[in-house]
């Protein structure tokens, strides 16, 4: 996985420079001197309903307490205050939709809706502390949903509209949620696909019944019933027209949201962020490296039931009041300038999107970038996995038209917000590297010890100090404790690593090459699935014995999933069972996890002590070489298995 550097640099123009949030690099050495007081500039992006007593209480660590005892709402600081502010008629969301239908909310659309939708919820039995689950595809009700929520301190669960009705009813349960927020159905390509029935294959698998909400999204054509305790959202919001709700007030540690995330192990993890620290995070990154200001268009282009979402569609945006583009549908849908023609109509000045997009963009030619009028354009950015320096080069110059600086952005759902990455009105670009921590982040690449490694070697990419945007915790605290602090931290000592679960090398201008993942966690095209999860989907299929996943990484268009199954005693691995095993994993996650090979082999590669060798398949499904063979217990599978992916 990791990106060749081709040694090129790059340097922001005068241009970009002048006017740019940050141009001075003296920020780096300021962050340091004054540490953590340094992050009063994150909380000051935010209005305190009640002044935080100190910047950091780390008595608890880590359970760390960022701005303790500030008092603040969410939803009041991205809407309420625009409008205050004489900004009422400032568009906050520019909506465009599958079917080229479009809307915009003004800050003062968003906040009668938000307070609309806040009573309505209120209505229907939410209280705060309740969890919301909310399954939307990209919907303007979606963002409005989630501040409705954020207003009466009800933390918000978001799940990724395509998953499957049991990955839905996992994080429902998990998060003891009770309502549920979804839709009738969305488009897909100019089809209509059905929402509902999946929202309600989950819901008749939780133990008590659910509140649901559900949103008319598709036209009449596509009908759908309400039962018992389904409301529809229209209804709801016109049956409460022009009422306010007095915003809750929620201490800076209280959580936001919760969103769902793989691990290492199969069951997925509720990361748990707060109000304050995560906030004034989100704010101030999108503030400091995206180097939005209130009077842009800015575009994220990540589905908001993603993390990238969460902290770059909606949060960060919409609490510095700037406009945010959000877009229905796919890049190619009804052609493949449609991303193009959408900046150009809105005259986007920064657009942040993921490498995978970019190399399909690269792939599908220059001829529909060229087309349009790109010229608003100010900054890009990239987040979601190591972007080559090819892919990073042709978006520089397709895109960028070579007057925009690029920000590549490392980091997690874990961290809020971004931790590694250029300043763009600063740093020198090195295409393929993400760039040094961002000011106030402190980063250190390990080796088994927790030795940090040489310069140029890699090793494991680690957090050696807390920052606001962390997670507050896991739904479960033994689970955070041993996921992300466990391996590098002495606790006798008070000493607290937070591990990332990346690889990772630092250059001799500390500049940190991110190389993957060293975990159990795929990353595939942007979505981060666990090898654990997909492997249990297929297993959970009769007739396959064991199984095993990797990611393959050819052709260049992200990562593809590549399942490895042996069958048990009488079964065939044939046409018939490969399917089942597909259908098997869009039941159990979604269609998004669908293997794309999936190969039979008599036997999975086992280490001696029974552990399934998956660096050997990765590398098989690679076509690469072997590495270390040597501990197998059963190396005369290797040629078998090569034989079978040949076949396939
Ligand atoms: C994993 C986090 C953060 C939002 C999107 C994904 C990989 C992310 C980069 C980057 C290299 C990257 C890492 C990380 N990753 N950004 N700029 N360069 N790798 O969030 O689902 O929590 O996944 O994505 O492997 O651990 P996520």
């Amino acid at each position: 996985m990791t990106p060749p550097s081709d040694g090129r640099r790059f340097d922001p123009s005068p241009a970009f420079t002048e006017r740019a949030n940050v141009s001075d690099g003296s920020i780096y050495e300021e962050f340091e001197q004054n540490w953590p007081e340094c992050w009063e500039r994150a909380a000051d992006l935010l209005e305190w309903q009640e002044e935080y007593d100190t910047v950091l209480d780390e008595s608890d660590a880590p359970f760390y307490e960022w701005f303790p005892d500030g008092e603040l709402n969410a939803s009041y600081n991205c809407v309420d205050r625009h409008v205050e502010e004489g900004r009422k008629n400032h568009a906050a969301i520019r909506w465009e939709g599958k079917l080229g239908d479009r809307r915009t909310y003004t800050y003062q659309d968003l906040y009668r809706e938000v307070n609309e939708f806040a009573a309505a919820l209120r209505g229907l039995g939410v209280e705060e502390d309740d969890v919301v689950t909310i399954y939307l595809p990209m919907i303007p009700e979606l963002p409005i949903a989630m501040l409705a929520c954020a207003r009466i301190g009800a933390p918000h669960s978001v799940v990724f509209a395509g998953f499957s009705a049991d990955a839905l009813a996992t994080r429902m349960k998990s998060a003891d949620s009770e309502h549920l927020i979804t839709c009738d159905g969305y488009y897909r390509r100019g089809n209509a696909f059905d929402q509902k029935s999946k929202a309600d294959n989950a819901l008749l698998d939780l133990d008590a019944s659910a509140t649901t909400v559900v949103v008319d999204r598709l036209d009449e054509s596509v009908g759908h019933v309400l039962a018992d305790r389904q409301h529809d959202y229209r209804e709801l919001i016109r049956s409460r027209a022009g009422v306010t709700v007095e915003p809750v007030v929620r201490d800076a540690g209280d959580v936001l949201f919760v969103m769902y995330t793989s691990g290492t192990t199969g069951d997925p993890k509720g990361v748990v962020h707060s109000t304050g620290g995560y906030l004034a995070y989100s704010a101030w990154t999108t503030q400091t490296v995206l180097d939005v200001k209130p009077e842009d268009t800015y575009w994220c282009s990540a589905d908001i039931g993603w993390i990238t979402g969460h902290s770059y569609g909606v949060y960060g945006p919409l609490a510095l009041g700037t406009t945010s583009v959000m877009y229905e549908g796919s890049p190619d849908y009804p052609d493949r300038s449609r991303l193009w023609e959408i900046i150009e109509r809105n005259a986007v000045d920064v657009f942040y999107t993921a490498p995978t997009a970019i190399r399909a963009f690269m792939k599908w030619g220059q001829q529909y970038p060229d087309r349009h009028d790109l010229s608003s354009l100010r900054l890009l950015g990239t987040v979601g996995e190591p972007i080559n320096p090819r892919a990073w080069q042709w978006y520089y110059e397709h895109v960028g038209n070579g007057e925009c600086p690029i920000v590549d952005t490392w980091w997690q759902t874990e961290t809020g917000g971004m931790m590694v990455t250029t300043l763009p009105g600063v740093g020198t670009m090195k295409p393929g590297s993400a760039g040094p921590p961002l000011p106030g982040i402190s980063i250190e690449v390990v080796d088994e010890e927790g030795e940090p490694v040489p310069t140029g070697e890699s090793g494991y990419l680690t957090v050696d100090r807390p920052w606001p945007g962390m997670l507050r915790s896991l739904s479960d605290d033994d689970q955070f404790f041993e996921e992300y602090w466990s391996r590098f931290s002495d606790p006798d000592n008070d000493e607290w690593v937070y591990f990332s679960g990346d690889g990772a090398r630092i250059d001799e201008d500390g500049y940190v090459t991110v190389l993957g993942r060293v975990d159990d966690v795929l990353n595939v095209s942007g979505h981060r699935l666990g090898t654990m999860e997909i492997e249990s989907a297929v297993v959970d299929v009769e007739g396959v014995a064991e199984a095993a996943v990797v990611v393959g990484r050819q052709g260049g268009h992200g990562g593809t999933v590549h399942a490895y199954a042996s069958t048990e005693h009488g079964y065939e691995g044939d046409g018939e069972l490969r399917e089942q095993i597909v259908a098997g994993v869009e039941d159990a996650i979604g269609p998004f996890a669908r293997p794309d090979r999936v190969i039979f082999t008599p036997e999975l590669p086992k280490t001696r002590s029974g552990k399934i060798m998956r660096r050997l398949l990765e590398d098989i499904a690679n076509e690469e070489e072997l590495g270390d063979t040597s501990t197998l217990r059963n190396p005369e599978v290797v040629g078998e298995i090569e034989a079978a992916g040949r076949e396939d």
